[in-house]
């Protein structure tokens, strides 16, 4: 079957390598030239991935059958609604359902109005002061956040980021003033605990959990730094998190599957993957955001021990008829995304950068290549994410160990990488600090 995969990050590679185990004939559409994606697909469109119709274009000449959805921007400028209008089905939800990613005071409004739980208090502006109002009348800490889009980068915490009301305001104004995400504001009720990924398929009905993630936003070890798309992930060989339990995940799981309740209910049927980000609090887990994609490195850890075909996975999703039989691997995973220096601030971009995928392959992990160019046969960085590398084995601790073998054979001399993500220490802090708040 031809295939069109959009995107050209690690998310897309780890895709594009999964429908290609499973026999896809891949056509990739990406802004980059992504030498992973490039080299499992027969033909390549260099093009914006918001370019409706140059993607359309593209994916009619070739002649595919099936689209599969990377990220978030096409959904929001309307590709999934052209593909289908010429007949092309999509792994990935129209412009409509993707609202639950595109405006995050829908995704609250649609909970509040449908019951769905794992809701936090919330209010949306469209007006500077009478948001610094609720911000001082709250009576509780607030995150701040721009309606629409910013790339997973426009959060930020009073108690964390936000020191002062000062600050807060300071904050409001450079939103409202830039139009970032749209130009509208969302002030929720700060979450407190440790923060989980629930990504799911979803076939407008039946809804099928993959293994849970922990991603880390924050750009420097021992999560200090500015909030990035994300530096790395692991998942365990349970399928859980060391400081998740089964009664969570299932929590979680009932939010998600309410959520595409809600959405079929109101006319917008959900067909893609949700990805559910979750904060594990003292009372369970609270809905932090959804995301209409996979996630960014999420994708990589669970797609590389899916064990079922994707193809029929994604045949499921767009048929309507999803099989609830979709195994995973039990294995554990650790992901640590290569970077390049100032990733967060500010990135140096057009580094050569140096892969040895054997190598790599031996130490028993996978290299994922996200934001470079691939140019005369170099790899150059860009300001964005350049390759991931994931370790697999039976425990988390194996998985990190078998990662940063494989990081030995990424060689560059602008790369940063989070060395701690997966490593005892830092999950052990999480467990200390959930049962902390378990206990209090
Ligand atoms: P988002 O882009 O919505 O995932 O937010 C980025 C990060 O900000 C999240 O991963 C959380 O760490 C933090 N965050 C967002 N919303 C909240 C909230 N309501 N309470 C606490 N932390 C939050
Ligand atoms: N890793 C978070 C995201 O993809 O949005």
């Amino acid at each position: 079957m031809k295939v069109l995969v959009v995107g050209g990050g690690g998310r897309e590679h780890a895709l594009a390598a999964a429908l290609h185990r499973s026999g896809a004939e891949l056509y990739s559409a990406m802004r980059n030239n992504n030498p992973g994606i490039a080299r499992l697909a027969r033909e390549v469109r260099l093009v914006k991935e918001t370019d409706v119709a140059a993607v359309v274009d593209f994916a009619k000449a070739a002649a595919v059958e099936m689209a599969v959805m990377g990220p978030e921007a096409p959904l929001e400028a309307g590709l999934v609604d052209a593909l289908q209008a010429r007949g092309i089905d999509c792994v990935g939800p129209t412009r409509a359902a993707a609202r639950l990613e595109t405006s995050k005071s829908f995704a609250r409004e649609l909970m509040q109005r449908n019951g769905v739980p794992g809701n936090l208090r919330f209010a949306s502006f469209t007006d500077l002061g009478e948001a610094k109002r609720f911000v001082r009348d709250a009576g509780f800490e607030l995150a701040i956040k721009p309606v629409g889009l910013t790339g997973g980068k426009g959060v930020k915490v009073q108690g964390e980021h936000l020191k002062t009301v000062e600050e807060a305001d300071a904050y409001l104004e450079e939103i409202f003033g830039h139009g970032i995400g749209g130009g509208s504001v969302i002030l929720e009720e700060r979450a407190v605990g440790e923060e989980f990924t629930l990504q799911v398929f979803c076939d407008g009905r039946t809804v099928v959990p993959m293994p849970l993630v922990q991603d880390h936003k924050r750009a420097y070890e021992g999560d200090t730094g500015p909030n990035t798309g994300g530096m790395g992930s692991y998942s365990a060989e349970d399928h859980l998190l060391p400081f998740v339990k089964d009664a969570d995940q299932q929590a979680a799981l009932e939010i998600i599957r309410r959520t595409v309740e809600a959405m079929a209910r109101e006319g917008h049927p959900y067909r893609g993957v949700l990805y559910g980000q979750f904060m594990l609090t003292r009372d369970g887990p609270r809905v932090i955001e959804f995301n209409a994609r996979f996630g960014d490195p999420e994708a990589m850890n669970v797609l590389s021990i899916l064990e079922t075909p994707f193809l029929e996975v994604c045949q499921g999703i767009v048929d309507g008829s999803l099989s609830t039989n979709v195994s995973f691997a039990r294995k554990a995973t650790v992901c640590k995304y290569v970077v390049p220096s100032g990733y967060g601030t500010r990135p140096q971009a057009g580094k050569v950068i140096e892969v040895d995928e054997d190598a790599i392959t031996r130490e028993g992990a996978r290299a994922y290549y996200a934001m470079v160019d691939q140019e005369d046969g170099r790899i150059l960085t860009t300001t964005s994410r350049a390759v991931g590398v994931v370790g697999i084995d039976d425990t988390i601790q194996a998985a990190e160990e078998a990662c940063e073998r494989a990081l030995q054979h990424v060689r560059g001399d602008a790369i940063f990488v989070r060395h701690d993500i997966g490593k005892a220490e830092l999950v052990n802090r999480r467990m200390e600090h959930m049962a902390q708040l378990r206990k209090a």
